[in-house]
């Protein structure tokens, strides 16, 4: 074991966190990034704090892997984390061909690579965006797959193929089922930008916090939960990274394909988490209600049992600290 890493999409806000915590941890990372979806400051940043153990490519994968492959010749590596994926989901349903060619393609030239290479572990960022809108509610792993999106169809797609490799041998594979990522670790470098049109609640929170928007819509008020508004399951992006530290030690010993859930297991409301939100930082945001945004569901949450058996692996944080978390870092406080 040489404890080196490939890690894609290591200048998002999920990846870029992981490599973070990676490095700092002992890890060597060596990271690729297209900028598709970010810029180079925080690979730059991720760089200057750890010049010796991180490299980083810039290269899209979906249309090449010969610089990573340049680079990894002479090394040997424990295994690959695929955070690297486009993930808006309206987007996606406006320009499907651009999110299954980005998506599908990069993780089958990935493979291609893994197998010629012969690395064997693989850790895929899934969504929960697969169970669709499940009538059953907390998720189980075992829960019917749907697909709401094009976004969401990658991911059931991508599943399968690694599915498939792991029946023929070539890779050993966990897929992570993210729930609703927020929050920032606790050095700040890397967080969610509020300044690139989000679509997501907490950075459309934080716009408000900032006054770059004057006003928060609820998208929908007469939903069957607890308040009206969407329930959802918020996890805070350390508890997600150390899901995957879990996962890595499991997947050493994996022959096959897993999934897992990384959710928190509680539901927590719209309404509920802006007023978390206002009373952890002392920030009234302003809000009205508009209609529903098409695709949503009423409600979204983990079962995350499994996790806590097999990986060993249960949330810490709070959503005061998500909330405080979030803020934080876009503040720098
Ligand atoms: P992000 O957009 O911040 O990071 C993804 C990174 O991948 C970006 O830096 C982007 O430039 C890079 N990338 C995309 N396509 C690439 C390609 N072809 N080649 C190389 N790099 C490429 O997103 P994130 O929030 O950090 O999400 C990471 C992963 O987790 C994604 O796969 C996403 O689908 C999944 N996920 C995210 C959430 C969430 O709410 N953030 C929830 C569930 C699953
Ligand atoms: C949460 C709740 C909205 C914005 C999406 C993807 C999913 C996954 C996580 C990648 C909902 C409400 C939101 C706003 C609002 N990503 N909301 N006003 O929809 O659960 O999941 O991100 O895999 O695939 O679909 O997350 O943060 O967009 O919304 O009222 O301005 O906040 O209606 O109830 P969602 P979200």
């Amino acid at each position: 074991m040489n404890n080196t890493l490939i890690v894609t999409g290591c200048a998002g806000f999920i990846g870029g966190t992981f490599t973070f915590k990676a490095l700092s941890m002992g890890y060597k990372v060596i990271g690729v990034d297209s900028f598709i979806n970010s810029n180079p400051s925080t690979v730059n940043k991720i760089a200057q704090k750890f010049p010796e153990k991180f490299i980083f490519i810039e290269e899209d994968l979906s249309k090449s892997t010969n610089q990573l492959e340049k680079h990894i010749k002479e090394i040997e590596i424990d295994g690959v984390i695929h955070f690297a994926g486009l993930k808006a989901v309206g987007e996606s349903e406006h320009k499907p061909l651009k999110y299954w060619e980005n998506n599908l393609i990069s993780s089958t030239n990935l493979l291609r690579l893994m197998e010629a290479q012969k690395i064997k572990k693989f850790i895929f960022s899934s969504s929960a965006t697969v169970y669709g809108d499940s009538t059953v509610q907390p998720i189980l792993e075992s829960n019917n797959i749907q697909s709401t999106s094009a976004y969401g169809s990658t991911k059931i797609a991508i599943e399968q193929l690694l599915k498939d490799c792991a029946r023929a041998g070539l890779v050993d594979v966990i897929s992570l089922r993210y729930f609703n990522p927020v929050g920032a670790h606790q050095e700040m470098i890397i967080h969610e930008d509020p300044y690139d049109m989000p679509n997501n609640l907490m950075p459309r929170i934080i716009r408000v916090a900032l006054n770059l928007d004057k006003k928060l819509h609820i998208f929908g008020d007469d939903y069957d939960t607890r308040d009206g508004t969407g329930e959802r399951d918020y996890i805070h992006i350390d508890d997600l990274v150390e899901g995957h530290f879990k996962a890595i030690e499991y997947v050493k010993n994996l022959k096959g394909f897993e999934a897992f859930n990384l959710g928190t297991g509680q539901s927590v409301t719209v309404k509920e988490i802006i007023t978390c939100f206002e009373e952890v930082n002392g920030i009234p945001i302003s809000h009205e209600y508009a209609d529903r945004r098409s695709g949503d569901v009423a409600k979204c949450f983990a079962d995350p049992s499994k996790a806590s058996d097999l990986l060993g692996w249960s949330t810490q944080k709070s959503l005061e600290d998500m909330c405080l978390d979030s803020w934080r870092a876009v503040k720098k406080i």
